[in-house]
């Protein structure tokens, strides 16, 4: 069953984490991490940054993987999830370069590049702890709902509804946000060995309770983590308000 933990605030949970991540990483400081980016990771990276500050965390032998990259930006763009994680984690710990594994988004060669990926996790002995965050639509990392899910790092098409959430990072521009994205598949993510998804904020509520309470579905791709055997749910208050248990 998936263990779900509530708290009172979405900075209340940032903090949390950050503390259970740096607890980790000192016991296990070749901890391999899956990373995310958008919105509802921001406060978290905000803490563990404001911990390694502080002294609190050494970054110096773990590795990490992002979980998707927009296609046809370079890792330079200004709008790419690489630089995304630069401005709010990277530049400010002491990760080193070659541990930070990205999709390349200007890749001439997808398949190429999603078993580059793939081959890439499996040489890292697997994610140890993989950070997730909901999208509106059920989706985890870009695994956008549909009739069939697919299990390792692919091409997908975003749904309309995700590029309009995306577009606050394009300007406001929707038409600015690509169509296509490479993504860790349902597998590459669900082998991590402990997988926490993190969701805030009232516009979470009604798809946490249908990826809690409803079916495992790949109507909702986040009901997937029903099948894990060491996934947790963080929430803060607004976005457990749905909640029948
Ligand atoms: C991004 C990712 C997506 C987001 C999801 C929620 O790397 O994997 O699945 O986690 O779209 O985004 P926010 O946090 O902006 O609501």
């Amino acid at each position: 069953m998936i263990r779900v933990r509530l708290f009172p605030t979405a900075d209340a949970l940032a903090h949390a984490l950050a503390l259970d991540i740096a607890r980790r990483i000192a016991r296990d400081p070749t901890m391999v991490l899956g990373l995310p980016t958008g919105r509802t990771p921001i406060p978290l990276y905000r803490e563990i940054v404001r911990l390694h500050l502080a002294g609190r965390v050494d970054f110096s032998r773990v590795t990490t993987f992002n979980l998707d990259e927009f296609l046809g930006l370079a890792p330079g763009d200004p709008h790419s999830y690489r630089m995304f994680m630069q401005r709010h984690l990277f530049d400010h710990v002491n990760l080193a370069p070659r541990r930070i594994h990205f999709l390349d988004g200007a890749t001439r060669d997808v398949v190429g590049e999603c078993g580059r990926y793939e081959r890439a996790v499996e040489r890292a002995g697997g994610i140890d702890l993989q950070i997730l965050g909901l999208g509106l639509n059920g989706h985890i990392g870009f695994n956008e709902p549909a009739r069939a899910l697919v299990a390792r790092t692919h091409r997908t098409s975003l749904k309309p509804a995700t590029r309009r959430a995306n577009a606050r990072f394009f300007g406001n521009r929707v038409g600015a946000v690509p169509r296509d994205a490479l993504s860790m598949g349902m597998a590459t993510i669900l082998h991590a060995k402990r997988v926490v998804l993190l969701a805030t904020g009232a516009t979470k509520a009604r798809c946490v309770q249908r990826m809690i309470e409803g079916p495992v579905t790949p109507r909702l791709p986040g009901s997937f983590l029903q099948l894990h055997r060491c996934a947790e749910i963080w929430l803060d208050r607004a976005a457990a308000a749905d909640l029948q248990s």
